[in-house]
């Protein structure tokens, strides 16, 4: 099986490009970033104080999470429930950063990740996939752009009514905390291909990348 290994900081356009991928090549896009959002959003809406070890680990018990893909979307589900929509709140991404941080939750969505890559050929996108999850992906790629080009691009994704200089303290914050985090910090892998996007769209940030993938693994 094939794995295309994407990761970068928030804002980069990991996703979109990922998603762009996948459809191009014909693989499964997986947004490794809404497994922790899902496990953000269950414990924002059941009120757990994560912090404190025996609610952590009976809450990741009381956890199911799972991805279906269909027309090259992801959805995911949260025992049972449809959640795709509501994982993309800012004050989820700011959980989801604050658990991320957490070994109990990266161990548990470990194995969930490789289980979901071992059956078929993935596009994963998040920010440990090419120096820990799937260590061996056939191309790594670190994509990346100046942080006032990432808070633009979310700036213009957001509905709600946030301002730009949020949004920007906001992209700054969660690099801080997704690079200096003692486990699985965002790092590019020795071996990835560094992309800065900044002045590409993502439509031609994946055009050039396809290039490279395919120059790669021969598709
Ligand atoms: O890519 P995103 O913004 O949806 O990710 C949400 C959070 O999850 C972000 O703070 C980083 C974290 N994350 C991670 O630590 N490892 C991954 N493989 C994917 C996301």
């Amino acid at each position: 099986m094939v794995c295309i290994a994407i990761d970068g900081p928030s804002g980069s356009g990991k996703s979109t490009v990922s998603k762009i991928l996948a459809r191009k090549l014909g693989f499964v896009n997986v947004d490794t970033g809404a497994l922790y959002r899902g496990v953000a959003y269950y414990f924002y809406i059941n009120n757990v104080d994560f912090r404190k070890i025996e609610n952590l680990t009976q809450a990741l018990k009381d956890i199911k999470i799972e991805i279906e893909n269909s027309n090259h979307t992801q959805k995911i589900f949260l025992n049972n429930e449809d959640i795709t929509d509501k994982i993309r709140l800012e004050k989820i991404s700011k959980i989801a950063s604050e658990v991320s941080a957490l070994s109990e939750v990266r161990i548990y969505l470990l194995g969930l990740q490789r289980e979901i890559a071992k059956n078929r050929n993935v596009v994963m996108d998040g920010r440990d996939i090419g120096t820990v999850v799937i260590p061996n992906a056939e191309v790594k790629i670190f994509l990346t752009a100046s942080p006032e080009v990432r808070a633009e691009r979310r700036y213009k994704q957001l509905s709600e009514k946030v301002s730009y200089s949020e949004v920007l303290k906001d992209i700054n914050e969660r690099d801080m905390n997704d690079s200096n985090r003692e486990i699985c910090p965002l790092r590019k892998s020795d071996d990835a291909i560094i992309f800065d996007n900044s002045s590409y769209t993502l439509e031609e940030t994946a055009d050039k990348l396809l290039d490279i993938i395919k120059e790669r693994v021969g598709k």
